[in-house]
Formats: structure tokens, C-alpha cells, sequence
């Protein structure tokens, strides 16, 4: 026979969806009974015990008993907001449909801090969190970057040593939200692969001026497979129409105290306003030889760019976000991003941080969401059709037809079919992998942990150098510890003398001898945020 139609766990329409929460005119209990009163609890007399047969009086208060969900490990800070993405055609190097020339996609972003706790307040000096879920016909896509290209470690398996380094002192739970502490600065100065990134967060790029304004980053290097199946190496960008700028220090921190909500106010009056913000995507593509290198710089490690001078980023389409959430719990906080959400077309490389991410997202949201069904929260549904195998566990919502949920089975018609259109269907590219001994070890390239530090360093105008020289001394000068704040310094002697000589004289201490090399490179101009417009013209 026919086989049986499945109920779809996902909205197949590709229309917003927004879950009916009041839906009459009269207050009701949660099973739809009218209410009277909703503002005496029922007592044994006016002056009496509340009478446990007060099944409204139960039911309002264990509900809220239970409206709290565990803020995100990491990032727990956030605001979102839904928009529009339009492809402009990449089809030599993925046969991702979303990037077809004028294909329009619906998409969820999601800004955020990484370490402070979801009350805390938005303009700290902190990387920001970059978000998109696409709603591609061909499954969800999740890019989920930074607004800095390169990340602290490079191995996965630190994440939890970072970010325990990098969060509130376990004893005094503080600072609440700042890199102004002595674990941070003790981690950052142990780990030296850490420098280019804490760099970063010393520039101005660590302290946004709106949302609107900051680049986004996909870090790692994906590989890319077109209708062909040839491949690419690339990285991910986006590119902010307005710009890319800061707060001054003074700004941010007057912000913290007169108006915590500063960016997500700004994110939500910009799109109520029509003041629609707009970033270009745009990819950094790399030949896929087996080094997996481009122009010496090691496409595997995430602590390093390759600059733009070098490999441009090309456009590959625009987003536009049009429209706030409904219900700020509803969206931001129950979206669940996972790097393992691909579509044909994208898949990952080797990459030891971004192999570590696979695993972190889902595990986390097992317990922030309450189990295996999260993927039906209206705004973690698919907007494709879904025919899975995956059946009952907590929360589960979708009401599934059939008794076969296996395959190859002759009970339900064959239902889920195999993909008989292969050529639709996701492919794992047959990358090589090396014969080598399991070992726990990285590429010796990694050992490389000052030189593109002294390549930002080199690459900043004057005016960003006083930036990052008065940022340094104003953090480690909150350090209690000595010792740790000699041990960055002489991480700032291995990258540049002149910067360790400033913020040295600016916390009154002498200044170290490099302990390396100084390393040779060539400043890239644009990773200067002064003067960029995008489209570079
Ligand atoms: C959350 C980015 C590295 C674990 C996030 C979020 C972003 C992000 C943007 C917030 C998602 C949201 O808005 O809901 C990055 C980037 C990384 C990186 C760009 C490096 C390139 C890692 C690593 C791990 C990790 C190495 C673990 C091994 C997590 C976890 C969450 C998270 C557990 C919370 C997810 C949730 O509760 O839904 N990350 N991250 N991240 N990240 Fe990462």
C-alpha cells in the first residue's frame, strides 16, 4: 500500500512559527476552565488556612515554582532576532542551496557575551557571540562564530579549563563579567596559544559599539563541496553594512551602570525603528591539499587568520534582520545552535577545537532544554520536512504515525525511504585520513603562539595602539597577583617591544626581554577597524 504520511516534526511551510499562548478572551486554568478569581486563594474563612484543595492556587504557583531552565554554560548573556537571507550564488564551490543567486532564506541570530551570567550587563569588555540558524529547504544550517576570527585555545578539550579561568573567581563569584581578574590572566599567560585572541579582546574589537556594527566569524576552516563534488577549504565572514565600531573604554563602562541593556536595546529599537541591520557574507576559499595549509599559515589551527591581503573575502550573499521576538524566552533563550546542524554542500575539517564543539552543543542542550526533543521547540524546528527515526523521550510533541520507525522495514510501506536522490542528500567528503599512531599531540605549526599577535599589533593605527596599550594596563592592574602580571608582560616582550614597554611603564613595573624570536611578519591594514567599509570600495 500507500505508505503512511508522517506526522513532520518540523513546520514544513517555512513561515515564521509563532506557538499560540493566549488564545481567548477569559482567564483560564491550563486545561481551559474559566476562572473567577485568580487573586484570593481558597481559605477555611477570610482569616483561615489556605485549603490544599486549592487546585488554581497549585497550579499558578508550582508553574512558576518551575519557569526557570538553566542559563547556556557559556554566552548565557544574549538578544536575537529573526530576518531574511539572500544568496547571491556560490555554486563553484557549494552546492549549498541557500547561497543560490537570489535565494531567500528565513534565519534566527542570537548576539551574546561568552562569560557573563544572563543578568549581566552588555557592554563589557568581552568577544560577542554570532549566531545564525538558516532555515534552508534542505535542512537547518547553523553558522555559529564570533566577532573574532580566531578563538583562545586549539584543542576542545580546554574549552572547560578556559572558560573556568575565565568565568567569576569559584570563591568570591567575582568579577561578574570582565577579563579583569587574576585566573584569567594566569590561564592566558600558561596557555600562550591564547595571545592572539586576548589581543583581540584588548582592541576596541572587545568592546562593541552596537551589534549592528561588529564582523562575525565562522573561525574554523570548513570544507566546501560543490554540485561536482570538488572541494574547497574556507572560512566564513560577515561583514556589518554600517561598519565596524567600538565604545571607548569610558563609554562601556558608564554604559555598564547607566544602561546595562545597552546592545540588545539598541538591536530591538534599530528593527522597530526599520533601521534594518545588514551584514555580507562572505568566504575566504583555499585550495584542499592535503596540508591543509594556505600561503604557510596552518588552515587547522584556530588562533590563526589568514589575512585578508592574502585571500579576500568574497561576497556570498546578505542578511537582513526585520523583525524582534515575540517572547524573549520562547526564542532567545530556548534556541539551541549546534555546529553539527550542516546542509549538503558544507562539511567540517579536522580542526581540534571545531571537532570538540560537535560533541558540547547537543550534550549541553540535553540538560538546558530537558531532554532529546528540543529540535521541536518552534524555534528549533526545521523549516524542511523531517522524517526521522527518532521516537518518544521527554517532551515529545510530535505524534507519529506508523509502527516501523526502522529501515529497511515491509510494515509501513518502506516509510522512511532511503535518500533515493542521492544527489540531494548529504555527503560526507571521503577525506583521507592520515595513518599515523593515536597520539595526544598537536602539529608541530601549532607551537606558533606570538607571531600573529605581532601581526595585529603591527596592523592597528595609532589611536587603536593607545587603545589596546591603556586596556592591557587597566586589566592586569586589577590582577592581586605579581607574579601574573609579570608573566604577561613577558608574553607582550615575545610580541612586540614597544607595547610591552608602554603598559610595563603603566603598571610601574620593568620591562622583560623577549625569551623569542620576534617574529617576521607584514602588517595586514585591513584588520585596522578605522576606515573599513564594507563592500570594500
Ligand atoms: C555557546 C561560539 C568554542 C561550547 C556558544 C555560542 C556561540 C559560540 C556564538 C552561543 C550560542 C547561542 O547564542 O545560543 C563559539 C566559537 C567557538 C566556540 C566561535 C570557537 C571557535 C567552543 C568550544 C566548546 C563550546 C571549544 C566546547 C568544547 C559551547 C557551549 C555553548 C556554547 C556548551 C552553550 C550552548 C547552549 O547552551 O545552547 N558558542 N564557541 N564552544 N559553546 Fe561555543
Amino acid at each position: 500500500g500507500a505508505p503512511e504520511t508522517r506526522t513532520p516534526t518540523g513546520a514544513a511551510t517555512g513561515a515564521p512559527v509563532v506557538a499560540n499562548g493566549q488564545q481567548g478572551a477569559f482567564l483560564t486554568t491550563a486545561q481551559g476552565a474559566r476562572l473567577r478569581d485568580t487573586d484570593h486563594s481558597l481559605k477555611a474563612g477570610p482569616r483561615g488556612p489556605t485549603l490544599l484543595q486549592d487546585h488554581h492556587l497549585r497550579e499558578k504557583i508550582t508553574h512558576f515554582d518551575h519557569e526557570r531552565i538553566p542559563e547556556r554554560v557559556v554566552h548565557a548573556r544574549g538578544a536575537g532576532a529573526h530576518g531574511v537571507f539572500t544568496g547571491y550564488g556560490a555554486q563553484e564551490v557549494t552546492r549549498a542551496g541557500f547561497l543560490r543567486k537570489g535565494k531567500e532564506t528565513p534565519v534566527f541570530v542570537r548576539f551574546s557575551t561568552v562569560l557573563g551570567s544572563r543578568g549581566s550587563a552588555d557592554t563589557v569588555r568581552d568577544t560577542r557571540g554570532f549566531a545564525t540558524k538558516f532555515y534552508t529547504d534542505e535542512g537547518t544550517f547553523d553558522l555559529v562564530g564570533n566577532n573574532m576570527p580566531v578563538f583562545f585555545i586549539q584543542d576542545a578539550i580546554k574549552f572547560p579549563d578556559i572558560i573556568h579561568a575565565g568565568k567569576p573567581h569559584p570563591d568570591r563569584e567575582i568579577p561578574q563579567a570582565q577579563s579583569a581578574h587574576d585566573t584569567f590572566w594566569d590561564f592566558v599567560s600558561l596557555h600562550t596559544e591564547a595571545q592572539h585572541h586576548t589581543m583581540w579582546n584588548m582592541s576596541d574589537r572587545g568592546i562593541p559599539r552596537s551589534y549592528r556594527t561588529m564582523e562575525g566569524f565562522g573561525v574554523h576552516t570548513f570544507r566546501l563541496v560543490n554540485a561536482a563534488g570538488a572541494t574547497v577549504l574556507a572560512k566564513f565572514h560577515w561583514k556589518p553594512k554600517l561598519g565596524v565600531h567600538s565604545l571607548e573604554w569610558e563609554e562601556a563602562q558608564l554604559l555598564s551602570g547607566i544602561d546595562p541593556d545597552f546592545h540588545r536595546r539598541d538591536l530591538y529599537d534599530a528593527i522597530e525603528a526599520g533601521a534594518y541591520p545588514e551584514w555580507e557574507l562572505g568566504l575566504q576559499v583555499f585550495p584542499d591539499t592535503p596540508e591543509e595549509t594556505f600561503a604557510g599559515i596552518d588552515l587547522l589551527d584556530p588562533t590563526k587568520i589568514v589575512p585578508e591581503e592574502l585571500a579576500p573575502v568574497q561576497p556570498v550573499g546578505k542578511l537582513v534582520l526585520n523583525r524582534t521576538p515575540t517572547n524573549f524566552f520562547a526564542e532567545t533563550e530556548q534556541v539551541a545552535f549546534h555546529l553539527g546542524h550542516l546542509v549538503p554542500g558544507i562539511d567540517v575539517t579536522n580542526d581540534p577545537l571545531l571537532q570538540g564543539r560537535l560533541f558540547s552543543y547537543v550534550d549541553t542542550q540535553l540538560t538546558r532544554l530537558g531532554g532529546p526533543n528540543f529540535s521541536q521547540i518552534p524555534i528549533n524546528r526545521p523549516h524542511a520536512p523531517v522524517n526521522d527515526m527518532l521516537r518518544d523521550g521527554f517532551h515529545q510533541h510530535a505524534v507519529h504515525a506508523g509502527v516501523a520507525p526502522y529501515r529497511p522495514n515491509s510494515l509501513d510501506g518502506g516509510n522512511p525511504f532511503p535518500a533515493g536522490d542521492a544527489e540531494n542528500a548529504f555527503v560526507d567528503v571521503p577525506v583521507t585520513v592520515a595513518e599515523a599512531p593515536k597520539v595526544r599531540a598537536n602539529p608541530a605549526s601549532f607551537d606558533d603562539h606570538f607571531s600573529q599577535a605581532r601581526l595585529f599589533w603591527l596592523s592597528m593605527s595609532p589611536v587603536e595602539r593607545e587603545h589596546i596599550v591603556r586596556a592591557y594596563t587597566f586589566e592586569l592592574g586589577k590582577c592581586y597577583h605579581q607574579a601574573i602580571r609579570e608573566r604577561q608582560l613577558q608574553c607582550l616582550a615575545n610580541i612586540d617591544p614597544v607595547l610591552c614597554a608602554q603598559v610595563a611603564t603603566g603598571l610601574g613595573l620593568p620591562t622583560p626581554e623577549p625569551t623569542v624570536p620576534l617574529a617576521d611578519v607584514a602588517p595586514s591594514p585591513a584588520l585596522s577597524q578605522l576606515g573599513r567599509t564594507w563592500p570594500a570600495d
